[in-house]
């Protein structure tokens, strides 16, 4: 059998060897995890964590995959060492209490040696320091010399897949690229003669938050073949992003760049890996649905997306040109991961629209450079705090502001700015990489002593349960009185844990003298923790209680789901069929559905997306619930969800010839049962992003009685029939406008009545005539008409009125004469220095210009000095 080479062949080699070994071969799980304390799929184990908890049955004693991953702890190692990766797929074969160590380490060395042809003597392990076993196996079974096997410690041979959860001790198998150092030099740490590709972990310990380690109910494999790496092995080719996975995408960005990746200076080769190894991360986010922002994973997508920009720009690319690498990696990802061709559209416009965001952000950034690079001065430097501040906000690297500064004589403070690194990484991992739920860990270190919760609720409404546990904040008690808020896990219920936008449901508990009231209920791995208050008695661990929903709650929560899945469909037939979920909330009062399109819906659209979905709600549509593999409901054509179960079992709901979808929630049983859907907004909510909000079922009627009573008020009001409001809304709106233009005319004659009185007040400046005079209140409009009138009335006449409509608003206007103008004194110029007495500013023209000012009780002095100055320049 030939040795595989490409990429694609490496991957289906790995499966097949696994797959006649009896391993089910399962799809990639998406990128977002179900797992909540991990923000990316970080391991092929990831999917796989509740089995080795044993939260979840094993479906398969065996199971192999190629897992999609990201990894951005070590982000700025991409492009500068041989192997680091944002995106890259984990090959691994998996046994769930089945085979373990001597098996994993007999078949991992038969696939490397005989399937990838890997020389023996190419090969060192290593294992954890204590596991005299797997030593043992790999020198009594495998024969490899003990010199060749090293053992290693914690920190390298130990795997956990997060702060808490399954672990073990691994071993691992090294490539050695230089043998002719001999083995007298074996040193693992050396990554440029040695490289990891394979790691096997005996998975047999759960890790709680303080770090002790419990005992699994059973001992399991988890392995992890970094399928770049393999690659690069196979391929002889110097480094990861060489290989055929990655290699095509630089050499585009290679040629928009105008540039010869080979004979390119070390900077440059760089920046293109990043540019291949970040694209291929991205275009693989946004197919799983992830949407830039400016938090959790989305907040990662946005980062990655700017430094492929940003890397771009650092090696000549002006023009646009994310949209492109990223076809070159939908081309490489679409035979093992369709869904980044379905999704083409959806990458390319977030990607356009990110891009051009971007590059305005980054032309302030240079704005904001050259006035730093202005204040420190040539010769000096700029400060470590500054630069990250252009790192993080503006997207600058600190070559590009470091290049910028030399140019102008200056220099950066490369360790202040490295400090600043190091604070940011600290928060970002503190706030991205995991999160802290107590009840999780709680519940973690009691899993192996209680049930998994076994949901009741797609049939019943009420149930008997067993309290498997109590906790307060979160914090295992034995009991709690009356008044506690209290989290509650069941062995059995009827109550649905808010997962997939459907929000949990709510009602009681009740038992001996003991009544609680559920007010939430959300799920911990495979628990369902209620969320309530006791109302009544004392609640014990191990009280027998009868669960019972709010029916009429969870009547209302069905109707909002199954017209959310309705309005889906409907999108997709009438809008565009490229439509996808981005969000969703399944609440009692209202849903509310976030869908990628890159424009607004006209409000024709909307109607026919309303009128559909109530077309069908009349055509009695039956569900059809069904649970099938999940490549039989792909190929069926259902909608997936994104983050769905990792589970080769789907479940599948289908109003045939409406809509199919894989979902886990609760639905009505026929489309008949919503009654009625109303659309109650359509928005957008971020680039590319718009957001219906809509109520189905009783929520209509709520929603359409508080329009009505609205409605019922006005026409009181008015005294008209409810369908002549607008008429007559309209007749008020004219009289108003009418009625507004004559009590302005009447303001301004009464203000020239006033003027009027105040020619007295003029006094004789030689040839001059001056009148300087406050009209108490007076809007600007009214004190401009009185000051030009007074003006042209006066010979030769300077006249600067002044008003203050408010406390903090001053009106000042000047309208001067071709005498006053001649003589050099001129209005804009004028009223604008006056104005500054008043804490204001304005001007205009020679003859006339006005001016405001925010300090009433400046304006007499104002216009005492506007006197005074009138005097001076007219003597
Ligand atoms: N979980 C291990 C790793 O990620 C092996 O798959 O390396």
């Amino acid at each position: 059998m030939a040795i595989p080479k490409t990429g694609a062949d490496i991957r289906q080699a790995f499966l097949d060897f696994y797959a006649v070994r009896e391993h089910e071969v399962l799809p990639s799980a998406s990128l977002v995890p179900e797992d909540p304390t991990v923000l990316l799929t970080i391991a092929g184990m990831l999917p796989f964590k509740p089995i080795f908890l044993g939260q979840r049955p094993a479906e398969f004693p065996r199971a192999t995959t190629s897992q999609k991953c990201i990894r951005t702890n070590d982000i700025e190692n991409v492009g500068r060492t041989a192997r680091h990766h944002t995106f890259f797929e984990m090959l691994g074969n998996f046994s769930f209490g089945d085979y373990f160590k001597s098996q994993a380490i007999a078949w991992a060395w038969e696939l490397s040696t005989k399937v990838f042809g890997l020389p023996p003597e190419r090969l060192v392990v290593s294992v954890f320091e204590d596991d005299d076993e797997a030593f043992a196996l790999w020198r009594d079974e495998i024969g490899i010399p003990a010199h060749r096997i090293q053992r290693m410690g914690e920190k390298d041979n130990f795997w956990v897949s997060g702060p808490t959860g399954p672990c073990g001790p691994c071993s691992e198998i090294y490539y050695d690229f230089k043998p002719e150092l001999g083995d007298d030099a074996i040193d693992l740490e050396d990554d440029s003669r040695f490289l990891e590709f394979y790691n096997l972990v005996f998975m047999q310990y759960n890790r709680d938050a303080e770090g002790n380690l419990t005992p699994l109910a059973s001992q399991n494999i988890d392995t992890g073949m970094g399928l770049d790496r393999m690659a690069q092995i196979l391929q002889q080719v110097p480094n990861n992003y060489e290989t055929d996975l990655i290699f095509p995408i630089i050499e585009k960005a290679a040629a928009i760049a105008n540039v010869d990746y080979a004979t390119a200076d070390e900077a440059t080769q760089v920046a293109l890996k990043v540019i291949g190894d970040h694209t291929r991360a991205v275009v693989h986010m946004l197919a799983d649905g992830i949407v830039a922002s400016n938090e959790g994973r989305g907040y990662v997508l946005r980062r990655l997306i700017r430094r492929v920009i940003r890397y771009g720009r650092l090696i000549g690319i002006e023009r646009e040109f994310t949209p492109i690498v990223a076809e070159m990696a939908i081309a490489l990802g679409e035979s093992a991961y369709p869904n980044v061709r379905k999704m083409e559209r959806v990458i390319k416009v977030s990607l356009q629209r990110e891009e051009v965001s971007f590059l305005k952000t980054l032309d302030r950034g240079e704005r904001i450079l050259s006035d730093i690079i202005e204040q420190v001065g040539p010769g000096g430097q700029l400060s470590g705090t500054d630069a990250f501040k252009l790192f993080d906000t503006y997207g600058f690297p600190l070559e590009l502001t470091q290049e910028i500064a030399a140019e102008k004589n200056l220099t950066v403070d490369a360790g202040g700015f490295e400090a600043e690194m190091e604070k940011q990484r600290i928060r970002s991992q503190q706030a991205h990489e995991t999160v802290d739920l107590t009840a999780q860990s709680t519940l973690d270190r009691l899993a192996d002593h209680i049930e998994q919760t076994e949901f009741l609720g797609y049939t019943r409404s009420s149930s008997d349960a067993v309290l498997q546990v109590l906790m307060m904040d979160g914090k295992s008690v034995q009991q709690a009185e009356a008044g506690s808020e209290v989290q509650v896990v069941l062995d059995q219920t009827p109550f649905y844990a808010e997962s997939g936008g459907q929000i949990g449901d709510r009602g009681y508990l009740s038992g001996d003298n003991v009544l609680v009231r559920v007010e939430d209920v959300k799920k911990e791995s495979a628990f369902f923790v209620h969320f309530g208050r006791i109302e009544r008695g004392t609640l014990h661990v191990g009280d027998s209680v009868v669960a019972q929903i709010d029916l009429a709650c969870r009547r209302r929560v069905q109707a909002h789901h199954t017209a959310t899945h309705l309005l889906q469909a409907a999108l997709k037939r009438i809008v565009d069929d490229n439509i996808s979920q981005a969000g969703s909330l399944v609440a009692f009062d209202r849903l509310r559905f976030d869908f990628n399109c890159p424009r607004a819906l006209t409000p024709e659209e909307v109607q026919q997306v309303e009128d559909q979905v109530n077309t069908w709600i009349a055509e009695a549509h039956a569900a059809q619930i069904s649970v099938m593999p999940l490549a039989d409901a792909k190929a069926r054509g259902a909608i997936a969800m994104f983050g769905e179960k990792y589970s080769s079992e789907v479940r599948v709901l289908d109003f045939p010839g409406v809509s199919m979808e894989l979902c886990g929630g609760t639905h009505v049983a026929n489309t008949a049962e919503i009654g009625l859907f109303k659309i109650v907004s359509e928005t957008g909510v971020a680039a590319g992003i718009r957001r219906i909000e809509a109520v189905a079922g009783p929520a209509v009627l709520e929603y359409l009685n508080l329009r009505d009573g609205v409605v019922k008020e006005l026409s009181d009001r008015f005294k008209v029939k409810p369908e002549e409001v607008v008429d007559r809304i309209t007749t008020l709106q004219t009289e108003l406008k009418t009625t507004q233009k004559q009590l302005e005319t009447v303001k301004s004659q009464l203000a020239l009545a006033k003027a009027t009185q105040l020619l007295d007040a003029a006094e004789a400046v030689g040839e001059f005539q001056v009148l300087v005079a406050s009209m108490d209140d007076a809007d600007p409009d009214a004190l401009k008409t009185a000051a030009e009138q007074l003006q042209q009335k006066l010979k030769n006449g300077a006249v600067v009125l002044g008003s203050a409509p408010a406390a903090d608003k001053v009106s000042l206007v000047a309208a001067f004469s071709p005498a006053v103008i001649q003589k050099g004194v001129q209005a804009g110029k004028f009223i604008g220095a006056i104005a500054k007495l008043c804490g204001g500013g304005g001007g205009g023209r020679p003859n006339l210009a006005q001016a405001g000012g925010r300090d009433a009780s400046k304006l007499p002095e104002a216009l005492d000095q506007a006197r005074q100055q009138l005097h001076t320049d007219l003597q």
